[in-house]
């Protein structure tokens, strides 16, 4: 029997662990065929920046040249409207009545799966193939086990994990105008920019203005994985780019230069940006957003009593990808695991370091620390 995988996304843009998540599944399953199917409309993302299908196809195309057995199928942005999932498995058993088809998915989509249109009619035309990625914090088994009583489904998984590349990254990083290398492929960064895709606004711009290339690098982890947090620390996706995008703006600015900023004496250094970063925000960009600016004014030292919003850009500051302080895999984990605890496991730890290190603590850091430490944090 021909079997056939069906790798659905939005694809935008399509980036490196993409195609190489195909070709594993194409070599794992032996498959004689991928149909690859960019979506016109998710249901899962509506509301997000999405190109429109031309572009994402043909970045599609060019990202798939050399691997054979993929097919960019438009089906779905031809049909218009909201795509559902069992609605493409119909039509390519339709199309194919005696293959064998495989639907390849993000393990962490498994949650959902039972709020999804018809899960049943999926599960009897199709073998669900999971996929998995590294720092979602997200154990499948019991789901995995859950989805497999419930729908009578057959699921498989094959051994691709996924890691740091995202579309989101993409687009961040394409907006703070930062290569793409490692996460998209040269020839679709070439085309996003000849076709001038993701173009950053004017935030985006004043801020690549204001920091280095290595910290906008820094700034794009903190918005991905504030945007990773955003769900379990209960904070708006808007609301968490935009202060990831703003927290470090001053870091590179001489606060002499900035007549209208006071900051009382004896502040250490390392935390006048936060300050600083915090006028700039409201005086130049003219953002009102009392929680963004609070966001950034206190993201380096916390404080008691913090918004959902300043612990998000807090902790994404602290534990982006790119941070290799010892331990800081362990606070990774714990955040991950449930934000909460996680966010008072790591402000007693990192006030723990900073007083051993025999640097000046800022009392903002010590208040924030014995505050989450009656709370939350159990020694
Ligand atoms: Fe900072
Ligand atoms: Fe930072």
């Amino acid at each position: 029997m021909v079997k056939i995988g069906i790798f659905g996304g939005t694809f935008n843009p399509v980036q490196l662990e993409h195609v190489e998540m195909v070709k594993v599944a194409i070599k794992e399953l032996n498959l004689d065929k991928m149909v690859v199917v960019p979506t016109f409309v998710s249901p899962h993302k509506q509301g997000e920046e999405v190109v429109n299908g031309k572009y994402r196809v043909d970045m599609l195309k060019l990202a798939f040249e050399g691997v054979n057995q993929v097919e960019i199928s438009s089906y779905e942005l031809e049909k218009g409207g909201v795509s559902y999932t069992y609605e493409t498995i119909l039509y390519f058993k339709n199309l194919y009545p005696n293959a064998e088809l495989f639907y390849l998915m993000g393990s962490d989509m498994l949650e959902n799966f039972p709020t999804w249109k018809n899960p049943e009619i999926i599960t009897k035309n199709a073998n669900l193939v999971l996929t998995s990625r590294l720092g979602g914090g997200f154990d499948d088994n019991a789901l995995t086990l859950a989805v497999k009583n419930l729908y009578n489904a057959n699921v498989l998984k094959i051994s691709f994990v996924g890691k740091m590349a995202s579309s989101t990254l993409a687009r961040t990083l394409r907006k703070l105008s930062l290569p793409l290398t490692n996460v998209c492929d040269e020839k679709v960064y070439n085309y996003i920019l000849k076709n001038n895709l993701y173009a950053p606004d004017s935030v985006y711009e004043f801020v690549t203005k204001m920091l280095t290339e290595k910290r906008r690098y820094h700034t794009a982890m903190v918005i991905a994985t504030a945007l990773k947090l955003c769900k379990s620390a209960g904070v708006d996706k808007k609301k968490a780019e935009l202060a990831a995008l703003l927290h470090d703006v001053a870091k590179y600015q001489n606060a002499e230069l900035y007549p209208e900023f006071f900051v009382e004496k004896g502040v250490p250094s390392s935390v006048i940006h936060q300050f600083l970063g915090a006028h700039i925000v409201k005086t130049i960009l003219k953002i009102t957003d009392v929680d963004i600016v609070n966001a950034v004014k206190y993201h380096t030292t916390g404080r008691p009593n913090m918004s959902n919003l300043e612990k998000l850009i807090f902790i994404a500051d602290l534990i982006e990808p790119t941070r290799n302080f010892t331990g800081v895999e362990k606070l990774r984990e714990a955040v991950f695991n449930n934000f909460e605890s996680g966010f008072a496991i790591s402000v007693n730890e990192l006030y723990k370091y900073l007083k051993n290190s025999g640097e000046t603590v800022y009392h903002l850091t010590k208040d924030c620390a014995e505050f989450y430490k009656g709370e939350n944090y159990d020694k």
